[in-house]
């Protein structure tokens, strides 16, 4: 992750081929779940920061400086109600046991695993990899606050949920290394063979 960004524009058609990459990653059923909405420059970007921080955050925090020079932040949005819609299709139903026998395509609330936000980070992931590809910095930010806020500022649907935002840019300034980065537990004990 990139959390200080020099400032400097980046080429549009750039910014656009990656975000046309990113409706590449997997996506399950092919539904393609997730919408982005592409913020550049300075007057687009601080309206994110107006919706999803505070005065107080922004006054104290170290890493505000650098990010907030982001010159494109691409917000992810998911679309829950795809994905019943989907799984109602004919090429989803009927199979044994399938998806109709434990009611995907009726709601949202009977899918173990809810795909739309694993289709998202599957997007997510995909624009960080192609910011890097292309020679950018890039960092995730995930929604803790502001989501009503960014909806109806970005004029978002009302049944669509808000997963995080790609930041993406030169990196420049100072970028002290987060404070997540001290976790030192070995990770390859999280990759089990055979048995757990
Ligand atoms: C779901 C998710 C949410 C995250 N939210 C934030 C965030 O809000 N702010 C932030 O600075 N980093 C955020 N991160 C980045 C992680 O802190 C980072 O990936 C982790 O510390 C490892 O660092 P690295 O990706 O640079 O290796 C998020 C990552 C994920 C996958």
């Amino acid at each position: 992750m990139v959390r200080s960004f020099s400032g400097r524009q980046v080429d549009r058609e750039l910014v656009d081929a990656i975000v046309a990459r990113s409706t590449t990653a997997p996506t399950a059923g092919n539904t393609g779940g997730w919408d982005v909405v592409v913020l550049a420059g300075a007057r687009e970007t601080a309206m994110f920061w107006r919706c999803t921080t505070t005065e107080h955050w922004r006054a104290r925090s170290r890493r505000w400086p650098g990010l907030s020079a982001a010159p494109v932040i691409v917000v992810v949005f998911a679309d829950p109600e795809a994905y019943p819609r989907r799984y109602a299709e004919k090429d989803k139903t009927g199979a044994t046991p399938g998806p109709d026998d434990i009611g995907l395509a009726e709601s949202v609330e009977a899918w173990p695993v809810p795909y739309w936000f694993v289709d998202a980070g599957a997007a997510v992931m995909t624009l960080l990899l192609g910011a890097v590809d292309a020679g950018l910095g890039a960092c995730f930010l995930g929604n803790f606050r502001g989501e009503t806020a960014l909806c109806h500022a970005l004029g978002v649907p009302a049944d669509r949920r808000y997963v995080g935002a790609v930041l993406m840019g030169e990196p420049g300034g100072s970028d002290p290394p987060s404070a997540s980065l001290r976790r030192s537990g070995p990770r390859h004990d999280r990759v089990h063979q055979s048995r757990w």
